[in-house]
């Protein structure tokens, strides 16, 4: 696959096929949470892209998933500025307190924790997003308070 692509800097998008392709692939996505092979044949069958090359590009983008996640995303930043705050050990208190390695989705399918880069709330470092929430100037204590939160109360009461 080339890798190479070319980007639309005035349209704000890839050209050609790409171009096409990333939004159908993101809207497969929030349709099912993740890529699933049936998408990919939909995808296939109604654009004309050949297999490989929507294959090629789910998987080169790390937006893309191919597994289910859970109901809440949590995603810890380990950018520069909350990794110098701690973010190594707010990871670790997500995966001591749901008992699965980062990347992974519990039994239950309610949590999924991710390790990403900055978030762009450097300030508030070290800092984690529960779906759209965002949290900072963390603890693992605190860490561990907020996801019980989600698991007694939902979103919008364990936010605020
Ligand atoms: S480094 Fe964590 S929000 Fe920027």
């Amino acid at each position: 696959m080339d890798l190479h692509r070319k980007y639309d800097f005035k349209n704000h998008h890839f050209a050609g096929e790409e171009g096409r392709l990333i939004p159908l692939l993101q809207q497969a996505q929030a349709m099912d949470g993740y890529i699933t092979r049936d998408r990919i044949h939909e995808i296939h069958k109604n654009s004309g892209i050949p297999l490989t090359h929507i294959y090629g590009v789910a998987t080169f983008y790390s937006q893309f998933r191919f597994k289910p996640v859970g109901k809440y995303m949590i995603r810890v930043c380990h950018g520069t500025a909350c990794h110098v705050s701690g973010a190594k050990d707010i990871t670790e208190a997500c995966q001591d307190h749901l008992a699965i390695p980062s990347g992974e989705t519990t039994a239950d399918r309610l949590f999924t924790l991710e390790t990403v880069a900055c978030l762009g709330c450097c300030s508030l470092a070290p800092v984690i997003m529960i779906n759209n929430d965002t949290f900072g100037n963390l603890s693992p204590k605190d860490v561990k308070k907020i996801i019980n939160r989600y698991k007694k109360e939902g979103p919008k009461e364990a936010a605020q």
